[in-house]
């Protein structure tokens, strides 16, 4: 059978066009974007928690509903836990988990794990992607290897491979996978056209990087950049606030400049996968080739002091009032990575209220999406009634702007106020501070 970008032996069957790896935020993206394709999608995923809800109707990330599961549990998809599913797939798409070690090193004991349970099925004429992000090098370095090793295959001639970076943005209705131009690069030009094929069929825009290194090094530039950026004004905020100076009102004036100037805006630290490890994985690469980004670094280091940065403003701001941490209630109000959304993943509230119960504060929260918070081994109290809650804590910080959340009630009720977004901006006071 010859598609145009996949040749199968004559007579086997292929009971799916693509089967993804790894059903988390990317994974299950890409699934309903198949499924909308007509393509049959079927999916890997080590949880068994996970592919029992799915094929229950459920679903556990914030951008794809329960209503979208069972669309395309009807349009075909399947969710196993069992890796034979990638021995019948035309095309399989590697979308695990890329965290770092407890000593901050890369960890790419899942890509391997997935590349390992591909391998020993693996057909000729599969079509192999890897959206992962990592350093660049992983595909050709790690990925090829194992598939290579166990399947006696030869990447290229016998299988395509390729890296695609995904540029999900959970939340944003604007862009989604469809509207968003996805880079692909292969191992050889053929696997580069073969992958650029795959995508074309759900993607408006498809964008051919040179090689697998290309579209890697592309997505760290994209997440370093912002990286880079983020500590630039989370700088310039401490110094401002230091010099007396409104550094929101002058981020607001530099944005009206129409040309060479993108805006971003301070905050507790930059939380989630991409922004905060992604630069991590690319400068742990660089050290092992005895070379030092010292700006990716000073970036990396400035980000995440932040939450200390934070914890040491509420310490000053409850001292002006005469009260110590120690003994203080502190209210955090938004305890996820990005506004309205429920992902908790890296996100600044973790050390913040780390550093507060350090300190003897008692924390809670208050999140219309987070519903239960653990951290180290004890519940972190939530609040529900926020006008309640704002006006009983001593202290209230602001971490996430959620949309619920009005600068006006937030400045009036609560009895003293620490906003690390900027939304109370013109109504700081005695009780009022803006980071
Ligand atoms: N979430 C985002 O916004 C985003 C954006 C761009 C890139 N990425 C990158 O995409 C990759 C995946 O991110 P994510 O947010 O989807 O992660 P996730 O944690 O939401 O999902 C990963 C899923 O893979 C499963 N898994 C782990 N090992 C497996 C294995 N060996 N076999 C099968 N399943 C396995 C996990 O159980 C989990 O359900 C990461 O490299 C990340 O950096 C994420």
């Amino acid at each position: 059978v010859s598609d145009g970008y996949h040749i199968t032996e004559a007579g086997e069957i292929v009971d799916s066009d693509v089967a993804i790896v790894g059903l988390g935020y990317v994974g299950m993206s890409l699934a309903r974007a198949a499924c909308g394709a007509g393509l049959r999608v079927a999916g890997l995923e080590i949880s068994a928690v996970t592919v029992a809800s799915l094929r229950a109707g459920r679903s556990h990330v914030d951008d794809v509903s329960d209503a979208d599961v069972r669309v395309m549990l009807a349009a075909g998809f399947s969710p196993d836990t069992d890796p034979d599913v990638l021995a019948t797939a035309r095309t399989v798409v590697i979308c695990v988990p890329t965290p770092l070690h407890g000593d901050g090193s890369p960890d790419l004991g899942p890509l391997r794990a997935a590349s390992q349970a591909l391998a020993s099925r693996l057909r000729p004429g599969t079509l192999v992607v890897v959206e992962s992000t990592s350093y660049p090098g992983t595909t050709e370095s790690v990925v090829r290897p194992i598939l290579e090793a166990d399947s006696g295959l030869v990447g290229g001639r016998d299988f395509g491979l390729a890296f695609s970076p995904e540029r999900i943005d959970p939340g944003n209705r604007r862009y989604g996978l469809a509207g968003t131009p996805k880079v692909v690069g292969g191992h050889t030009p053929g696997c580069t056209a073969a992958a650029a094929a795959f995508y074309r069929q759900f993607v408006d825009v498809v964008v051919q990087a040179k090689g697998t290194r290309e579209a890697e090094l592309a997505k760290i530039i994209e997440n370093t950049y912002r990286n880079v950026n983020i500590a630039l004004v989370n700088e310039f905020a401490r110094l401002a606030h230091d010099l007396g100076i409104d550094v929101w009102d002058a981020l607001n004036c530099a944005a009206t400049k129409p040309f060479g100037y993108q805006v971003f805006y301070p905050g507790p630290g930059p939380g989630g996968h991409c922004i905060p490890i992604d630069p991590t994985y690319f400068t742990y690469q660089v050290r092992s080739h005895g070379r030092i980004s010292r700006l990716v670094e000073l970036a990396l280091e400035i980000n995440s002091a932040m939450p200390t940065y934070v914890v040491d403003r509420a310490v000053r701001l409850l001292n002006q009032q005469k009260k110590a941490a120690n003994g203080s209630t502190v209210l955090l109000l938004g305890v996820t990575y990005k506004a309205n959304i429920s992902d908790q993943r890296g996100a600044a509230c973790w050390e913040v209220a780390r550093q507060l119960r350090a300190l003897g504060g008692s924390v809670a929260y208050h999140d219309p999406y987070v519903s239960s918070w653990e951290l180290d081994g004890t519940a972190v109290p939530r609040e529900t009634e926020l006008g309640y809650a704002t006006r009983s804590a001593d202290l209230t910080i602001l971490l996430q702007d959620h949309s619920i959340y009005d600068p006006s009630d937030l400045a009036a009720s609560a009895r003293l106020l620490l906003d690390t977004c900027g939304r109370t901006r013109g109504l700081a006071g005695d009780t009022v501070e803006v980071l």
